[in-house]
């Protein structure tokens, strides 16, 4: 298991992900915007990486980059987007499968614009979408195999325990705000039914999804969880933490588990 704090993401800027972007352009054709729709959080991380696929990207920004001085151009993506800083990644998520529910992309791939914890599976955003490309039906594709986590913790988290460690940075911690929920009555919420004995979690934001995959859902299901985010305007609140680990299990009775070990 690798672990990155939020903040060693945001010093990788020049990593390994960062030499991608003249090696690939070259040699792979992107694929057209209706079969891949990337969508790339960012706070403010450096987005040459996507270049190569800035068609298929749209980008979503919770950052305080100033325009004039960012190295790409925000029009040539596909589109470029502007959202408070509150609920992490997976408000973004969901937010973009509420407004683009009528338009969705054959495939969706959700990252966060430096997306390390993709490798070594993948090294290259070019990598990342080849992997993308072969979702199937049902799955939830989250590149790198790794990041999966079979979890049972449905009560109040303690966040401060060594166990929580992986899943949330000293930093957020210090920040955190919880909700008056627990991931047991989120998913109850989310899903409108109770949850299993234990989910296959990804940690880290990142996954490909079919459009038939995310509909199987209807709307309601994404919008009840993104209500609960509006309900709790905060960077690092709570259920962002929530719905990183349902994000699997949300698409796909695949990632609901008997019990962990089995
Ligand atoms: C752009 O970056 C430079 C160097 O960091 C800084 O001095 C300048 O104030 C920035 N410009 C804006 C508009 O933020
Ligand atoms: C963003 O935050 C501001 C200040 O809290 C708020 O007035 C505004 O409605 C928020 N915008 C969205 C799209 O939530
Ligand atoms: C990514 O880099 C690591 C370390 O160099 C290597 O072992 C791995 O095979 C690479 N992955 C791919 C898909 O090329
Ligand atoms: C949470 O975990 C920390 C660190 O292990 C421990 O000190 C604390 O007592 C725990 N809190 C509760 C409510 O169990």
């Amino acid at each position: 298991m690798r672990w990155l704090s939020t903040a060693a993401l945001l010093a990788l800027i020049g990593s390994a992900f960062a030499a991608d972007n003249t090696a690939s352009s070259t040699s792979f054709i992107p694929p057209a915007p209706t079969q891949l729709g990337i969508v790339c959080a960012r706070f403010s991380e450096d987005l040459r990486i996507w270049l190569p696929f800035e068609k298929n990207t749209y980008v979503y920004d919770k950052g305080t980059f100033v325009d004039a001085n960012d190295t790409v151009k925000h029009e040539d993506f596909r589109s470029y987007v502007k959202l408070n800083n509150t609920g992490r990644e997976e408000k973004t998520y969901l937010y973009h499968i509420l407004t683009h529910w009528n338009d969705l992309d054959d495939i969706t791939l959700f990252t966060q614009a430096s997306p390390d914890l993709a490798a070594p599976a993948a090294n290259t955003t070019t990598q990342m979408v080849e992997i993308a490309l072969h979702t199937k039906e049902d799955e939830v594709n989250n590149i790198n195999p790794d990041l999966f986590h079979a979890l049972a913790e449905w009560k109040t988290i303690n966040w401060s325990s060594p166990f929580e460690a992986g899943w949330i940075t000293a930093s957020q911690l210090s920040s955190l705000t919880r909700v008056p929920y627990t991931m047991g009555e989120y998913f109850q919420y989310v899903l409108g039914q109770p949850h299993p004995t234990a989910i296959l979690a990804t940690h880290g934001g990142i996954a490909a999804v079919t459009r038939d995959t995310i509909k199987k859902n209807p709307k309601e299901v994404y919008e009840r969880a993104f209500q609960r985010f509006e309900e709790s305007p905060f960077v690092n609140t709570e259920v962002g933490f929530y719905q990183e680990r349902l994000l699997a299990p949300m698409f796909s009775k695949r990632y609901w588990l008997g019990p962990v070990g089995q």
